[in-house]
């Protein structure tokens, strides 16, 4: 009988408890600003992040025809070099989240269009390196390159050249 009553005992506890219990994160809000760390300011992170990991791509798409090199395919040739830049465009779909962050974004309307579209951009790079396609991957840096151009544009006409070397 003593028995009987300490399990009833224990499960009103364990009810107890749950109905307690926090609600699930799902309904937390979204985290604001504060959440990120945002010390790198925009010129940083165009200089050190951005510019950088996008730059390796424009390196490995197309072609030169140097004086003294003659004609050169730029194109990644071995699956270690197409693995590297497939990294770098991840880092690119990623960067495009970076610059839509709370607290980063500029504004809630074309800046987020430019940021979602330097995101897409990277991802038809990423696509392209892993079937190893040039023509694909070249057309994803051109995309990239005119999403740079139009935010510069809409946000800052001074920066006319931006990919340096
Ligand atoms: C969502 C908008 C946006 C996108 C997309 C964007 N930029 Fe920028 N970029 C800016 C703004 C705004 C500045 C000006 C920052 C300042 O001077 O305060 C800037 C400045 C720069 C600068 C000059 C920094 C300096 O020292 O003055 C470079 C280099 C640059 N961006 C590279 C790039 C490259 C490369 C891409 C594309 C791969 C790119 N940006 C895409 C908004 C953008």
């Amino acid at each position: 009988m003593s028995g009987q009553h300490c399990v009833l005992a224990l499960l009103v506890l364990v009810l107890g408890a749950c109905s307690e219990a926090p609600a699930p994160a799902a309904s937390s809000p979204a985290p604001s600003a504060s959440a990120y760390n945002l010390s790198l300011g925009m010129r940083d992170f165009m200089n050190l992040v951005l510019e950088p990991t996008a730059d390796v791509l424009w390196d490995s798409a197309g072609w030169v025809n140097d004086i003294e090199t003659g004609y050169q395919e730029l194109y990644p040739t071995t699956d270690a070099d197409w693995d590297m830049v497939r990294q770098r465009a991840a880092q690119i779909v990623e960067a495009g989240n970076a610059l839509a962050l709370p607290g980063r974004a500029v504004d809630n309307d074309a800046w987020i269009t430019y940021a979602n579209a330097l995101s897409a951009a990277g991802a038809m790079a990423m696509e392209a390196a892993a079937v190893r396609n040039q023509e694909d991957f070249f057309q994803a840096g051109a995309q990239m390159y005119s999403v740079c151009s139009a935010c510069h544009q809409t946000y800052n006409p001074e920066i006319s050249r931006f990919a340096a070397n």
